[in-house]
């Protein structure tokens, strides 16, 4: 399976990356950054130090956009850290980006792999930038599978989900685009908690992946706590590549999803319906034990 990721790591982001890159059923052909949990730059730094980290160092990698489409930049430093990814030490690697955006990577990664999917796990302003840019990528596009939205309340407001609620602009041009999609919503991801027994399946499979998953989750799962209230943290961005790897582990129903981009107390609202002709799969069950053995299994190659 060939995809491109677009994320803004971020403490799931980084797990999305790792499973990406230990997956066997995945190609990932290239990693795109964007603005989100923290700034492009620190996200840029983040994914490049992930990137590394799974040896994987020489995957064709670009920034994104610095800011969302119109609206200012928003970060989420409450959950992520000043760092966007505190919790674990890298190495200093050098941060080298291809010398062209992101969009324009989308672009050409797509026009060079007709049939690939794209995942985004962070607002989608680079898709939107792309597709906007050059139409003629639209019909190549196999699918865009997306962390992001809810069927019910958002996180950072009532009524939305942070990477909609920070570009809902990018994101409702990537749901009118005509191109297949699926949605891995909070209606789904906060029941995915990494919780203490998930903590200890993870310290006993001590490897190199479930020792920085450790000390990742001890930070996000503390300020999850303390900024959501929750009793852990929710672990969103990696159900997007598990809804690839193992089609068991989501139950998906076909929904119309229209995008709030008012600049009301519902900005970046998903309003989800049954009664209207679908543009996109929204996931609505998730198999717990099945989704965290996914987990375990890549942490467990990750030596
Ligand atoms: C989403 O926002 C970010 O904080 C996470 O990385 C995830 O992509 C959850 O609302
Ligand atoms: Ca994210």
């Amino acid at each position: 399976m060939k995809i491109l990721l677009d994320c803004d790591p971020g403490h799931d982001d980084a797990i999305a990356i790792l499973l990406c890159c230990y997956s066997k059923k995945i190609d990932l052909l290239a990693v795109t950054t964007s603005s989100g949990n923290q700034t492009i730059e620190k996200t840029t730094r983040n994914a490049r130090n992930m990137l590394n980290f799974c040896h994987k160092g020489n995957i064709p990698f670009a920034k994104g956009n610095s800011s969302p489409l119109i609206r200012p930049v928003q970060v989420c430093a409450e959950v992520h850290g000043e760092s966007g990814l505190d919790g674990y030490e890298f190495p200093s690697y050098a941060i080298n980006t291809l010398p062209y955006p992101a969009s324009e990577l989308i672009i050409r990664t797509v026009k060079a792999n007709p049939g690939l999917t794209i995942v985004t796990t962070g607002p989608m302003t680079n898709l939107a930038i792309a597709l906007k840019a050059n139409p003629s990528i639209i019909p190549l596009i196999k699918e865009i599978v997306l962390m992001g939205g809810s069927t019910g309340e958002g996180n950072i407001t009532k009524a939305a989900e942070f990477n909609i609620l920070v570009d809902p602009e990018a994101a409702d041009i990537c749901f009118k685009s005509g191109i297949p999609l699926r949605m891995l919503g909070l209606n789904v991801t906060r029941k995915i908690l990494v919780n203490n027994h998930v903590m200890e399946e993870a310290r006993k499979i001590n490897t190199r992946g479930s020792d920085l998953f450790v000390k990742l989750m001890e930070v996000f799962n503390k300020n999850q706590r303390e900024f959501f209230g929750l009793p852990a943290g929710p672990l969103h961005d990696p159900a997007t590549i598990i809804s690839l790897i193992n089609p068991n582990v989501f139950k998906f129903e076909k929904m119309n999803v229209r995008i709030d981009t008012s600049f009301s107390e519902l900005a970046g609202k998903t309003y989800c319906s049954q009664s209207e002709p679908y543009n996109c799969l929204v996931a609505t069950e998730v198999n717990l034990e099945e989704y965290w053995s996914e987990i375990y299994k890549h942490l467990r190659r990750c030596i």
